[in-house]
């Protein structure tokens, strides 16, 4: 079994040491020397020329994570803007969409934050048809979609409690032969799969696989969309020359995030994006092979599911949220407990996500398996 690559070595020695073990990049990957001292770089340069001018210096280099951004969901720089996270993204274009408010088709595993967004503006939501996995069966949504001209496909390419990734490049087909905007919440996407196709737009989150700073998120959208956002602010109808996705980047923004953040997507095109998602599917299979053993636990994806995230279903009525905790307090292993209220309309009950970064080694595998053992019947509901 391959569990130490170079590609993991490197990884690993480009960030501080780990306490315990950290199998939690799903909810936030930890940052590498560079992209920390990028941030305090800033910081320190706002300190000594001014926090505007320091802005203009860091242009060039903004650009190039808006450029790798482009690269990495098959946009141009100039159709990418800063947030400060996914759901912020899908706010800032739900709020600027051209005809709303309107139905949105999304599937059922939709992210409840992202559901809420949908709801504060106005839009209602119509389930999209899916397998047993949560999997977009792609020509009953065709179906759908012809029969009932829904707003837009909003289309999450990899969920938060699940690691399946959904068919993008027939959905994008179809919503395209359909004429029908699809919206693609990449925020576990980018990094992990591929996300390079013809969508309306695409958002995501530095914190996750990309392994940026906390606090950023970014925003593509194609021109033709693009041209007819109606931003909130300022009100369209006041006359200024400012084109509609420059309007959603307007106000205060923390530019040492973004400079951090531009610089951790340039260290995952440097290592390369074939070869992260490429080690990334492995760390996943491994994984899973290495929880299947453990007594009282489910593993949800199939072994082979081409993501690093591993959910965990308890067999019996073990407690997820207290062996969350345990794991923490008493081996320092980082994972997530996702309850139903992170996906409504398809979790019934709490499950353990198990999401490594491509530095997973053996020894970690072989860590969460013996305390995952030791804990469960400890933590019987
Ligand atoms: C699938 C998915 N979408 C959206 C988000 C929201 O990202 P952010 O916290 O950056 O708004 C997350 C975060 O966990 C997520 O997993």
């Amino acid at each position: 079994m391959t569990v130490d690559t170079a590609l993991s070595q490197r990884w690993r020695s480009a960030r501080p040491p780990v306490v315990g073990v950290h199998v939690d990049s799903a909810a936030c990957s930890r940052q590498s020397f560079a992209v920390i001292e990028a941030a305090t770089g800033h910081a320190r340069r706002e300190a000594e020329v001014g926090g505007y001018v320091a802005a203009q210096e860091a242009a060039a280099r903004l650009m190039a994570g808006r450029a790798a951004i482009g690269a990495l969901t098959g946009m141009s720089p100039d159709d990418v803007v800063f947030t400060t996270g996914a759901s912020h993204a899908l706010d800032l274009l739900l709020a600027s969409w051209p005809n709303r408010p309107g139905v949105i088709a999304c599937l059922p595993g939709e992210f409840a934050p992202n559901l809420a967004v949908m709801a504060a503006n106005g839009f209602e939501v119509r389930l999209l048809p899916v397998d047993g996995l949560g999997r977009a069966v792609v020509d009953d949504v065709a179906a759908l979609v012809a029969a009932e001209s829904p707003t837009l496909v909003h289309l999450t390419v990899v969920a938060s409690h699940r690691g399946i990734v959904q068919p993008l490049h027939d959905m994008a087909a179809l919503c395209r032969e359909h004429g029908v905007p699809l919206v693609v919440d990449a925020a576990q996407g980018l990094g992990q799969v591929d996300c390079v196709v013809d969508a309306d737009a695409t958002y995501g989150t530095s914190r996750k696989w990309l392994a940026g700073p906390r606090g950023v998120g970014v925003l593509a959208v194609r021109p033709e969309l693009a041209a007819r956002l109606r931003p909130r602010i300022p009100p369209p109808d006041w006359t200024l020359d400012i084109p509609p996705l420059r309007r959603l980047e307007l106000g205060e923004a923390n530019i040492a995030a973004r400079v951090a953040f531009s610089l951790a997507v340039g260290e995952h095109m440097t290592c390369g994006p074939e070869q992260m998602r490429s080690r990334l599917a492995e760390v996943g299979r491994l994984t899973r092979e290495a929880m299947s053993d453990v007594p009282g636990w489910r593993v949800v994806e199939p072994v082979g599911a081409p993501t690093a995230i591993t959910t965990l279903a308890p067999t019996d009525g073990t407690d997820v949220a207290r062996i969350r905790d345990e794991l923490i307090a008493r081996h320092s292993i980082v994972t997530t407990v996702a309850g139903p209220d992170r996906a409504p309309f398809e979790l019934s009950r709490p499950v353990l996500r198990v999401s490594p970064h491509v530095d997973l080694s053996e020894q970690d595998l072989a860590a969460i398996a013996d305390a995952l053992g030791a804990l469960t019947p400890l933590c019987a509901r």
